[in-house]
């Protein structure tokens, strides 16, 4: 399928070492919330180049499965793979799709789902129940849990903000849900030109209640101490204050996987910032 991240594969590639917010607050912030995946089958959705799916299968997770629906992307992380062979796998899929869950391999068959800035690519409300739908599907019939990091429905416009961690975020001022954006980001060499699409607190919590997560809390990103020694506190002041992203913490118990027409369960959450 052709995405808008085909001609992005060596801008993600480089964007951890190019950019330090990715490595001392995202990375740091976010497989610390995942926690610890010894032992455990995690599927990644919207994997990209492969940085969290190599990370956490080097952090000792027993297997691995990166899906992504950018056949650019999927055939890097692939070469990546044959070179290396960490025992990572790669699926080109259209995770928004609620089949993808269903997929042999997948359905039923991971202690833990990921996603690292998918969610936000989501164009609809089905789109984005897709990916929780996909999620969900492919959770064992215990229960498991989606670790996601998505968009801050409440991220900062004003251009300077982000500019020192290499990203400028733009879109309508508007309340409504599935509001169109713009992500420019500067990493390395590469200018990256990015369309997303902003969804509420709300939104996000009724797109996992449909696809059977009870529970989910939201966690706001904090610095490494390598990150703090490194860059000092006044580097990292603008984007403590308002983060361009947040993680969701999602977790959903032993169950049927709900029929996706269903109304949403009931859950309980802690709203983003509480
Ligand atoms: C912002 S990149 C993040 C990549 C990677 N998670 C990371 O953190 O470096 C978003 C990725 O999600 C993928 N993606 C977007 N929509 C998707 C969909 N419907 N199904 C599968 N992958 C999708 C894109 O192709 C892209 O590789």
């Amino acid at each position: 399928m052709e995405s808008q991240f085909d001609t992005a594969v060596s801008a993600y590639e480089h964007s951890m070492e190019e950019m330090p917010f990715r490595e001392h607050v995202e990375a740091w912030s976010f497989l610390k919330a995942v926690g610890d995946v010894t032992g455990r089958s995690v599927l990644d959705l919207g994997c990209g180049s492969g940085l969290y799916t190599r990370r956490l299968r080097q952090e000792g997770a027993a297997r691995v499965v990166g899906m992504d629906e950018s056949a650019a992307m999927v055939e890097h992380s692939r070469r990546r793979e044959e070179r290396e062979g960490l025992g990572v796998e790669y699926l080109a899929a259209d995770a928004a799709d609620p089949a993808a869950g269903d997929l042999p391999g997948i359905a039923g068959s991971f202690d833990v789902v990921t996603a690292v800035y998918v969610l936000p690519y989501a164009s609809s409300r089905e789109a984005l129940e897709g990916f929780c739908a996909t999620a969900r599907r492919a959770l064992r019939a215990t229960g498991g849990r989606f670790v996601a990091a998505v968009l801050n429905p409440e991220f900062s416009t004003d251009p300077q903000w982000y500019r020192g961690y290499g990203m400028l975020l733009s879109s309508q001022e508007s309340p409504a849900e599935g509001t169109p954006g713009h992500l420019r980001a500067w990493v390395g060499s590469d200018v990256l030109d990015l369309d997303f699409f902003r969804w509420s607190a709300a939104a996000h919590e009724q797109a996992l209640g449909a696809a059977g997560f009870d529970r989910f809390s939201w966690i706001r990103p904090s610095v490494s101490e390598e990150g703090r020694a490194r860059y000092g506190e006044a580097f990292w002041a603008n984007y403590l204050n308002c983060p361009h992203a947040l993680i969701i913490d999602a977790h959903a118990g032993p169950g049927a996987v709900p029929d996706r027409r269903a109304r949403p369960a009931e859950h309980n959450s802690a709203g983003p910032g509480e």
